[in-house]
């Protein structure tokens, strides 16, 4: 018997083990892990090298449509090599719902795009913004069986945002079917209410976007979202986590055994306020929502992906070009409230975070996998498919040169999007081949699989989305009182 392809002598790490051996695969699946396994027709020798389950960025916006009308500046293909290269082997990006939209044909959309474009695999998170009686009724509970298990909802955005009430229908569905409810947790009327005042005051420059989104925006919407969640016994998670009071609130929930997940990104380790206040409207590359803070958020968010606060570390890669199709779509001096918001950064989500987490002994190596690949996978319904190294798994592998120093420029990542936030800082590790179901997708920096052989992934209902188990008090009462189905 022959595989395909054996990696040879790798330090294989996984979420929970670090072993030094070798991996068999056949037919894009990991058939064998162990030591001296038979040849292969394809060998690669992964001698000095840490091999990790591909990368998973549950939270990217590619060639997605903005709800005020601008597309993305990367579609399928450069999204995914860019992808790719950063060692991630399948992204969750957004199909989004403009009011109006019928689900179905958002996603009819979203795969066109999709298919024929994308070079590793991709499933994708419903936004829903309009929540209709046909789309909670109709479209919604389908969708969710056929495999679109998880969706995000906002508190804020004009043209996005839910209601208290919106949001407690969608967590009861989300309860009903075995969805996740992924959720943007901002204070809309608070960060409106200081948007007037300081544009008032004459204060338009990027950096005053931070002034307008304080952290109690955050604290207090995941808090109230944590709220409508455990009235009707649904999980959730909190996305794109940036400061230690919406921490607080997460942790709080977590205590009380509530099915609180969270997310982070790099922006909010690696960027803070100040990096909005830039000559020539260049802060505008670094507003983002909720925005960068200081370094003592920074520290408390790493402590949340020490200690386990944070389940996931996605890139929330929103790719907006520094000019008239991005960033200054609203002209060359837009006040701060114009800027499309979004920083880019799903090539660089894993190197930064093993080159200032793992070699800073900020984080363990198994603490790195589960955030980057095996705990999105879980909470998505992809595990054990991806996020795992086991037999039967998707040979989705990275294998990573620890050493390698590299000093972050945009010239030399792989996305559209003309800069990065990062430029100039040089970090260790990055990524020397990268496979998605045994096809090497990247090696040495070389892109050498297809446009379009990335596949669609279906996703199972996650066990995270099982109910809380401790619903309101008043739910049980109306319970009790006969009104079964109150939510
Ligand atoms: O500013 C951000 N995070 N932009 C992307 C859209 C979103 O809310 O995730
Ligand atoms: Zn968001
Ligand atoms: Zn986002």
């Amino acid at each position: 018997m022959k595989f395909d392809l054996v990696i040879r002598d790798g330090n294989v790490v996984t979420a929970t083990e670090e072993v030094f051996c070798d991996i068999g695969i056949e037919g894009g699946t990991i058939t064998a892990i162990g030591k001296k396994l038979p040849s292969g027709e394809r060998e690669i020798d992964a001698n000095g090298d840490y091999v990790f389950p591909g990368g998973i960025d549950a939270h990217t916006h590619i060639e997605q449509i903005s709800s005020t009308g601008l597309m993305c500046a990367d579609d399928f293909y450069t999204g995914t090599v860019s992808a790719a290269h950063g060692g991630t082997t399948t992204i969750l990006s957004f199909a989004a719902q403009h009011k109006g939209d019928s689900l179905r044909a958002v996603l009819v959309d979203y795969h066109t795009r999709a298919k024929t474009k994308a070079v590793i695999d991709y499933g994708f998170h419903l936004i829903i913004s309009d929540p209709t009686e046909t789309v909670m009724k109709d479209e919604l509970p389908e969708l969710i069986r056929n495999g679109y298990t998880s969706f995000k909802v906002y508190m804020t955005y004009d043209a996005l945002k839910l209601d208290d009430y919106q949001m407690l229908d969608v967590f009861a569905l989300a309860r009903k079917e075995g969805a996740l409810t992924m959720i943007h947790a901002e204070n809309h009327d608070l960060i409106r209410w200081l948007t007037d005042r300081l544009l008032a005051a004459g204060a338009v420059a990027p950096k005053f976007h931070a002034v307008s989104h304080p952290r109690l925006a955050e604290s207090e919407a995941t808090s109230r979202a944590i709220s409508l969640a455990e009235l009707v016994d649904a999980p959730c998670l909190i996305v794109h986590v940036s400061s230690e009071e919406g921490m607080e609130a997460i942790r709080r929930a977590q205590r009380r055994g509530l099915k609180v997940f969270a997310e982070t990104c790099p922006q909010y380790l690696f960027l803070t306020a100040d990096d909005l206040d830039q000559p020539d409207m260049q802060g505008a590359m670094c507003c983002c929502s909720p925005p960068p803070r200081d370094e003592a958020s920074q520290e408390a968010i790493w402590r949340g992906l020490s200690d386990g606060t944070f389940q996931v570390l996605s890139s929330d890669h929103a790719p907006y070009r520094f000019d008239e199709t991005g960033k200054l779509a609203q002209g060359e001096d837009p006040p701060f409230n114009k800027i499309a918001n979004g920083v880019p950064g799903l090539e660089v989500r894993m190197p930064l975070l093993f080159s200032e987490g793992v070699l800073k002994g900020r984080l363990d190596l198994h603490r790195f996998v589960e955030l980057t690949s095996t705990r999105p996978a879980q909470l998505y319904g992809m595990f054990p498919r991806k996020g795992s190294i086991s037999v039967g798994a998707d040979a989705d592998l990275v294998i990573w040169d620890a050493h390698k120093t590299v000093t972050l420029g945009w010239e030399h990542l792989h996305d559209n999007v003309g800069y990065t936030p990062y430029a100039g800082r040089t970090i260790q590790g990055w990524p020397r081949t990268v496979l998605s179901r045994g096809r090497v997708v990247v090696d040495a920096g070389e892109l050498l699989v297809e446009k379009g052989s990335g596949e669609f992934i279906p996703r199972e209902k996650p066990s995270a989305a099982d109910p809380l188990g401790r619903e309101a008090a008043e739910v049980s009462l109306a319970r009790r009182f006969g009104l079964e189905d109150l939510w």
